[in-house]
């Protein structure tokens, strides 16, 4: 990323900003699986059990907090879920272990088509992260990903002390880029960040791996695609 944060001058004024979501649409969640089997004395079936319910949990609690106005960063959101999910299936690893596989979400497999897309796109857009993700996790990820490098910048829904789909996360956005809502489009694979970006003003490009239904309240995607190649060949 360039030092400054600032846009790259030698991309078009006139092209939108896209601002990729990180959790689920650039780096693969799931791959704290690894993590959570080898530290967790269970069956396989059921570690993706206690996965699907610390991301669900992870979801939910940045949105209570952001509700009830307690923010706190998305590591501490991140962990505190992972204590959630513990707890529901009565698990008790050691600390040592606990801490292995919460740092398993520093190091999560991008997806495969990540960056060959960024770099594609990035020849004649903006790129950046719009993430819920504090700065610290998110610049240790990009870097581990081997992401950084593409990258015009990353932006933190911290930086508002909120959380999307909180439409003042995607104007922080906007502002920092200094362009308007409908001159930057999310890209994000989770429907409810569309629905949400969307709704504040952004354009949207919904990453649809997994042909998930639409969100049925909040902004409709005005771009689905199957994976991240199909979108650098649309825009
Ligand atoms: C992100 C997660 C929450 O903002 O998907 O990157």
């Amino acid at each position: 990323m360039p030092d400054s944060g600032d846009p790259d001058d030698s991309k078009s004024d006139n092209s939108e900003a896209l601002c990729f979501d990180m959790y689920g649409t650039l780096c693969d969640t799931s791959t704290v699986t690894t993590a959570l089997g080898e530290h967790l004395d269970v069956a396989d079936g059921f570690v993706a059990d206690v996965d699907a319910v610390w991301r669900r949990t992870q979801l939910r609690y940045a949105q209570q907090v952001a509700l009830m106005e307690e923010y706190r960063p998305f590591w501490e959101v991140t962990e505190r879920a992972l204590d959630y999910a513990l707890n529901f299936y009565d698990l008790e690893p050691s600390e040592r272990a606990r801490e292995e596989i919460i740092a398993a979400y520093e190091d999560l497999d991008p997806y495969p088509d990540a960056a060959d897309a960024l770099a594609d796109l990035g020849d004649s857009h903006t790129v950046v992260v719009l993430s819920n993700g504090n700065p610290e996790m998110l610049a240790t990820l990009a870097e581990n990903a081997g992401l950084a490098d593409l990258l015009d910048d990353i932006v933190s829904a911290h930086e508002v002390r909120t959380f999307k789909p909180d439409p003042a996360v995607y104007r922080n956005a906007a502002d920092r880029l200094d362009r308007e809502l409908g001159e930057c489009r999310l890209v994000s694979s989770n429907p409810w960040d569309v629905a949400g970006a969307a709704s504040a003003g952004m354009a949207t490009a919904w990453v649809n791996r997994s042909r998930e239904p639409a969100e049925e309240v909040g902004g409709e995607a005005d771009l689905t695609v199957e994976s991240l190649s199909v979108l650098a060949e649309v825009l």
